[in-house]
């Protein structure tokens, strides 16, 4: 048997614009992860069991737009053996692939792209075929277009490489330093939205009126900029305003909800620096500022204003 894992993710600063070309910071979330296993079975065929999304079928009956079995076809083209997918995995046997995730669904934390990258690399170690992180990178950003449409590649950017990401679309992959450890409380609305509408929603709002959003988009890459230096210097209690406008910013785009807004306002009330959603929005989940001792009584407040489960994470070095 085989394994990998892959972490959730959170954007601090700069989703949306960054399809537009600006830079976004986001950083992994270890206590989120999306698990694989692979192992040889004595039954023909290949199967996949993904409790999580109720799901239980032999490869070859899924469409192939499903996005199990794009990564599984994408995978094996690229290994040039697409005959797998209609066969057996190699040699005589069949495989079981069981996906167990902790990520909650379209709810902003990368969820698609982490599952995508833990099972592009257990299949990899399985047919002791290895990948580097850019293939893995590669083909999880395929993946994305079919979850997304038009996804920026942030998300499996800072799930395949596991690290603080200063991401501009396009450009060579840049991780940036954290001068001093930091934490945030994640608040999950329990409203699942898909990305692909919001980008979408967004795209619709940038095509009547390209000069009004792009400077929209200006302003949030300079938040994201900003945001960086101050990480990077340890000043890590200054990013809290950069939140707010951040968020502000978003809200003028159409993405945030009543039910984020209503998050965000608790958290601040509750003491934290600054706020804001994180991910595509409408729903999903908001992120907060805090420091390491008043993180619990914001959790808390953020249940109390009836977010479905709260995380507190700490953002290191
Ligand atoms: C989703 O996590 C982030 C968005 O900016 C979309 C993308 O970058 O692909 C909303």
């Amino acid at each position: 048997m085989t394994s990998a894992s892959a972490p959730g993710k959170i954007i601090l600063f700069g989703e949306h614009a960054v399809v537009y070309g600006r830079p976004a910071l986001a950083v992994p979330v270890a206590q989120l992860h999306a698990d694989v296993e692979v192992s040889d079975s004595s039954k023909d065929g290949i199967w996949i069991d993904a409790p999580d999304i109720n799901l239980h079928a032999e490869l070859k009956s899924l469409p192939s737009n499903h996005p199990l079995a794009a990564v599984i076809d994408k995978f094996f083209t690229l290994l040039s053996s697409p005959h797998f997918r209609k066969t057996k995995m190699g040699g005589q046997r069949g495989v079981e692939i069981k996906i167990i995730s902790t990520i909650p669904v379209a709810s902003g934390l990368g969820s698609g792209a982490a599952v995508s990258v833990a099972l592009i690399r257990a299949l990899s170690s399985h047919l002791s075929r290895p990948m580097t992180n850019e293939q893995v990178n590669a083909l999880a950003y395929e993946i994305e277009k079919i979850h997304h449409g038009t996804p920026s590649g942030i998300d499996n950017t800072v799930i395949t490489y596991a690290k603080p990401v200063f991401f501009v679309k396009g450009q060579p992959i840049e991780t940036f330093r954290v001068g001093k450890p930091f934490t945030i409380v994640i608040g999950n609305t329990g409203i699942s939205a898909p990305t692909k509408e919001a980008v979408g929603d967004v795209r619709v709002l940038w095509e009547a009126d390209k000069a009004r959003w792009e400077k929209v988009f200006d302003k949030i890459g300079e938040i994201a900029e900003k945001a960086k230096e101050r990480i990077e210097n340890g000043e890590w209690e200054l990013i809290g305003d950069l939140m707010n406008q951040n968020h502000a910013l978003l809200q003028e785009m159409t993405v945030s909800s009543p039910e984020l807004d209503r998050l965000v306002s608790a958290a601040l009330k509750a003491g934290a620096l600054g706020a804001k959603m994180s991910g595509g929005g409408r729903g999903g989940n908001m992120i907060a500022l805090v420091r390491p001792e008043t993180a619990e009584a914001v959790s808390r407040l953020l249940k109390e204003a009836s977010a479905k489960n709260t995380i507190i994470t700490s953002i290191h070095p």
